[in-house]
Formats: structure tokens, sequence, C-alpha cells
């Protein structure tokens, strides 16, 4: 049944008054009708979920037929493929799959996609005379799925009235639906690209420290050395009065301290290609908590492992990635108390989807239940040489170089710190 003649509407000469009152009555009903599907747009904004628009959908739809069933099946953007995204009611999911399924065999459904018209037709699963009417959700551009109606209503008896409205509506659906489609892409392309900005901001801080440490660090690192091997041998060629010992053993602790940290940042700018071979992460992480465990640690910490046996092979320098968990650790150390407890896991994340920067990472998370980083200092937290940590031996170093270990790896990491309890440090690598 097609509806390229719109035969309900022919103005014919008739003399009868009641004819005509019938006809009035009936033209009133569709403007009537006509008005109501108008107003589906007013109903939804942009907040509206794809389960909202299909809520209210079905409560418009079933003004204009009585349906037993009712499925939406979207295109599915990066397979093309039509998948069944919701049905009422929701238990007749299998159904309106075979219908579906029937329909694009017997190149119905090719013929209502290319044609974007609705057609009725008698339906393969459902038998006693019940019809199924499919509507093309398709906008100006493209079409964006199919809608499946079910009605017990048998085929002859739905009118070229019925169908116009239907297509109306469904019309009005498409257009709510794309620009719910076409808003949620563009926020994710926002939010990505701030991250992307955001990444590429640190990325140029540590690339720009990177090119001065390395310069500063070897400028430092020789007259230093010249220093330590002098107090040396003050120390073997002399003999001083306790005072003076004391002194020289401060000069010496300090001047081993400052080697420490210009040892930190010479390696901190000189990585820019660690050499890497296929590893299993999974291996990695458990061999480093079973040595970590049978380590005497301080604080009798208890470590736990969530590892996803699915994840695939990535690349990485074994001793760099050995290094950033020891760095992680030591802070998870200094953040807890001493019920401490730091949870390793791994799995298989997509980050960016939908975006041009879409891409499958192995995610890596270090999760403490210590004291967390206070929210002005989460961005600081990679920063070379912030440290909140009083110690001596802490030099603010560990954060900045997980850092460039794990963009030397194409990754990424990041801290969070939910309502100050505890830290989860993300270290991201690519696959
Ligand atoms: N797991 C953690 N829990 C709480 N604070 C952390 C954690 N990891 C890092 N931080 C914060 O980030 C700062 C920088 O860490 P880092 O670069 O390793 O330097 P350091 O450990 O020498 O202070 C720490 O001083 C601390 O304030
Ligand atoms: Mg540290």
């Amino acid at each position: 049944l097609s509806i390229d003649e719109p035969r309900e509407f022919k103005i014919q000469n008739n003399n009868s008054e009641t004819e005509s009152m019938k006809r009035q009555i009936s033209l009133l009903d569709f403007i009537d009708k006509m008005e109501q599907i108008n107003q589906f747009q007013d109903k939804i904004d942009i907040s509206s979920t794809i389960s909202r628009i299909w809520e209210l959908f079905l409560d418009e739809i079933r003004n204009f037929i009585i349906i037993d069933i009712c499925a939406l099946f979207l295109v599915n953007e990066h397979s093309y493929e039509f998948v069944l995204t919701k049905s009422h009611p929701r238990n007749k999911k299998e159904i309106c799959k075979r219908e579906i399924e029937n329909q694009i065999e017997c190149d119905m459904f090719s013929w209502i996609i290319n044609r974007r018209k609705p057609a009725v037709i008698h339906s393969f699963v459902y038998k006693d005379k019940k019809s199924v009417i499919m509507l093309p959700l398709s906008t100006v551009k493209r079409t964006i799925g199919v809608i499946l109606l079910m009605t017990p209503i048998s085929e002859h008896l739905i009118t070229q009235e019925n169908l116009r409205l239907l297509t109306m509506l469904t019309k009005q659906c498409a257009l709510v639906m794309e620009n719910w489609f076409l808003y949620h892409n563009l926020k994710k392309k926002h939010e990505a690209l701030e991250k992307a900005k955001d990444q590429i901001i640190q990325t140029e801080k540590m690339a720009s420290i990177g090119r001065l440490t390395a310069g500063a660090s070897h400028e430092i690192l020789n007259p230093l050395n010249i220093i330590s091997g002098h107090i040396q041998l003050l120390s073997i060629k002399q003999k001083f009065n306790p005072d003076a010992e004391k002194s020289l053993n401060i000069v010496k602790l300090q001047t081993d301290r400052i080697k420490k940290i210009i040892d930190g940042l010479a390696r901190f700018s000189k990585l820019p290609n660690p050499g890497k071979k296929m590893l299993n992460m999974n291996a990695l992480v458990g061999r480093y908590i079973s040595e970590t465990k049978s380590a005497k640690n301080k604080k009798k910490i208890l470590m736990s492992e969530d590892l996803d046996s699915q994840i695939p092979k990535i690349w990485g320098n074994e001793k760099l990635l050995l290094q950033v968990f020891s760095f992680l650790m030591s802070n998870a150390e200094d953040a807890v108390s001493e019920k401490g407890t730091v949870a390793i896991s791994t799995r298989k994340e997509t980050r960016y989807p939908g975006t041009e920067l879409e891409r499958s990472y192995i995610r890596i998370d270090f999760t403490d239940n210590g004291c967390g980083i206070a929210k002005e200092n989460i961005t600081k937290a990679f920063d070379p040489f912030f440290t909140t940590k009083r110690s001596e031996s802490k030099t603010g170093l560990g954060l900045s170089l997980s850092y460039a270990i794990i963009q030397a790896h194409g990754g990424d990491i990041q801290v969070q710190s939910p309502g100050n309890k505890g830290t989860v440090v993300s270290i991201y690598l690519p696959v």
C-alpha cells in the first residue's frame, strides 16, 4: 500500500449534506492530529535521552493506531547496520528481530529505505491477519533508522490518512533524534578536544622543562662532581675536629641530594625513545606485585590485583614501566596510614569514542585509600619538584618522571582523587 495518492482527501462533488459534514469532521480531526504531531518536538529538549524520546514517541503513536509491538532500529555509526535499540513491550525483541530479518530477505526493507516511504505489509512472524508497518526514520540528509510497528488491524483497514499521520510523526521523531545525535557528537568532540588541549599544554610544558634541564643538569653535574671529589679528598687527607667533621658530613649529604635531583632531571630529559618490546602487562604487573609483597614493606600495605585476562600485548620498556610502578607505589605508601590498601587493575579501554582521536588503550589503575590529593594540587602533581612532603629524600620528581616515561610510550597518565578519599593514578598505554 503506497501513499503516493492522497485518496481520502480528493474533493468530490457530492450533494449529500451529511456526506459533506462527515468529510468536514474528518478533516478537522485530521488537522487536530497534525497539530498534535507538530507539538511533539516541543516536548523534547536537548537533555532528553533517546529513551525519553522513544517513550514520548510511543505515547504519541498510540493516539493514531493500536499497537501490539513497536520497535526502534537505529543505524550504527560504524558498522552501518540497523541495530534493534528499543522495543515495546521490552520482552518482544526476538519477534522484532525475526520480523526485520524476514523483511530484509524479501527486499521489503530495502524498498522502504531506498524510497524513504512507509509500507504496510503482512507480518511474517505475527500471524492472524496482523499487519506490520515499517516507517523509515529519515531526515533530508540521511536515514537514521527504521520503526517497526505490529498492529492487530488488518492491512486493508489501515487508511491513507493514518499512514500519512504516522509518517509525519516519524519524520518529527527522526528530526529530533538526528538533532540529539548531532548535539551529542559535537559535545563528545568538544570534550575530546578539551582533553587533547590539556594534554598538549602538559606535553609542551614537560618538553620545555626537558630542554631546559638537559642543558642545566649537565652544567651543574660537572662542578658538582668536582666538589664531591674534593670533599672525599678532604675527608681522607685531613683530620678534623668533631664539629668540622659534622659539617663536612652535612656538606656530603647535601651534595649527594643535589646529585640525586640532577640525576633524576637528567633521566627526565633523556627519555625520548626507550627500547621497547612486546609486553604482557598482566605478567608485568603480577611480577611487580609479587616482588613488592615479598620485599619488606614498611607499612604492611595490603596489595590486590584485578587483571583482565583479555587485554592484548603492548609495546613497552619493561624496566621503565617497572620504574613507574615503583614511583606510584612509593607515593601510595606515603599517602596511606596503617591500614593501607593498593589495588592494581588492568583493562582495555577505548578513549574518545566516535571522534578522530578514538583509540584503544590498556589502562592500568593504581588505587590507594590514602590521604588523597587536594583539588588545587591535582594539576601541579606532575610538575617537576612539586612535593607536599617534608622528607629530605622526597624530590617531587616521581610523578613527573612517570609522566615522561608514559609519554615516551605514546601514552598518558592521569590522577584523580574523588572527594579526597584516596587516589587513583591511571596509566594509558596504546594498544
Ligand atoms: N597516591 C598519592 N596520594 C596522595 N598524594 C599523592 C599521591 N601521589 C602523588 N601525590 C602528591 O603528588 C606530589 C608529587 O608526587 P611525586 O612527583 O611522586 O613527588 P614526591 O613523592 O617526591 O613528593 C606528592 O608530594 C603528593 O602531594
Ligand atoms: Mg613520589
